[in-house]
């Protein structure tokens, strides 16, 4: 069953490109994208939809704070995350017109289905989920669904049902604004083929595997751990030390990289490893001098960046290059060497990578 692999973790880590192409299927083969692919009543709902509540937890709650950038800034969409198990128990205040999304692997996550189940009860009637299970709880509460194709997920810990939720939600994001008028005929066709594009993307990413284990070795012996990350990679450096959490015991904290001056900055010393997501984008100078702010304490960063970031190599400073830069998309490719980093730290460590110590797949009582 695990052909060439040693765990499911690091099969379900390799399956990646090929799980998003089945889960892109339908979209890859239309010539422009329509919302029935979220079912029939899809364009009625997303006629009147104001606003989004997306509610989840874990790593799906990553992939809906990812999502929120996608919404706004692409569909100008009003959107808001909530961690699945606090929604269901605030006293919140119910918009009219709201669509609220749930996002979860197993569909059976006891928290999100009684979020879901708080939010009908305010009065939101509008729903969708985006799952990797059919016939699942979630799926049968929803009035609208989108089905990944990541095909059965056993390691624990959550990595290919991960980057096909982004890659669900991003042919959500189109959808929504397209209807709404906010995407040009040129913009869809160029979004599209960058979608289909990204299996080859992901592909070449893993290729970067033996220069992850080089860098595993030096995790391995740490307590602790930061990751930083900004705009919509701020959600990819969480889910990134989550992972190591998870699978390695290893203590890792994700922030914002603009707020370590508030705090953070404090804890840096050259026992605190600093994982870095460093895509090139329109943050990149901001992000460069909060770099150089860990530097100047004694930190040691482990950087990836994109082929076209140019942040070199020093005393200090480890540097891997993943591909050019990927606009949008570019989450769903930052996340692939954190989920490596953390499989081969565990390696390095010896700990359960597929089912580590205290948790359980699917996460079906409060
Ligand atoms: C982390 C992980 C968990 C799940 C969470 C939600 O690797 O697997 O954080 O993401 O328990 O599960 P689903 O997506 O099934 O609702």
């Amino acid at each position: 069953e695990l052909g060439p692999y040693d765990h499911y973790m690091q099969k379900e880590i390799f399956e990646q490109p090929g799980a998003l192409a089945n889960t892109l299927e339908m979209v890859s083969n239309a010539s422009a994208l329509s919302p029935n692919l979220f079912g029939a009543e899809a364009v009625d709902i997303f006629a009147r939809t104001q606003q989004i509540l997306i509610l989840a937890c874990g790593t799906s709650y990553h992939a809906a704070c990812v999502a929120r950038y996608w919404l706004e800034s692409v569909a100008g969409l009003p959107t808001t995350v909530e961690i699945a198990s606090e929604y269901r128990y605030r006293t919140s205040v119910a918009l009219p017109n709201t669509l609220v999304m749930t996002i979860s692997q197993s569909g059976e996550t006891a928290d999100t289905i009684a979020a879901l189940q708080h939010a009908k009860s305010l009065g939101m009637n509008d729903t969708l989920t985006i799952c990797n299970v059919p016939e699942s709880a979630l799926i049968r509460q929803s009035k609208l669904r989108f089905l990944t194709r990541a095909g059965p997920e056993i390691g624990v810990a959550s990595t290919k049902a991960f980057t096909t939720q982004l890659a669900a939600l991003f042919v959500l994001v189109l959808v929504l604004a397209k209807q709404r008028g906010q995407l040009a005929p040129a913009q869809e066709q160029e979004l599209l083929a960058a979608l289909r594009h990204l299996p080859a993307a992901m592909q070449h990413v893993l290729e970067i595997e033996p220069q992850i284990q080089t860098w595993a070795k030096a995790f391995a012996d740490k307590r602790h751990t930061l990751f930083l990350g900004r705009g919509v990679h701020y959600p990819i450096a969480q889910e990134g030390a989550l992972k190591l959490k998870e699978i390695t015991y290893i203590h890792a904290e994700a922030y914002a990289a603009g707020e370590l001056k508030h705090g953070p900055l404090a804890l840096v010393d050259a026992d605190m490893p600093v994982v870095v997501v460093a895509p090139n984008d329109a943050l990149i100078d901001k992000l460069k001098s909060n770099l150089q702010e860990v530097r100047a304490r004694g930190g040691e960063l482990f950087v990836f960046a994109d082929r076209d970031t140019h942040i070199s190599e020093e005393d200090g400073v480890h540097v891997i290059n993943l591909v050019d830069h990927a606009g949008l998309l570019s989450p769903i490719l930052h996340v692939l060497p954190l989920q490596l980093l953390s499989y081969h730290a565990a390696l390095v460590k010896g700990t359960d990578v597929d089912k580590p110590r205290n948790l359980a797949k699917s996460v079906t009582v409060e």
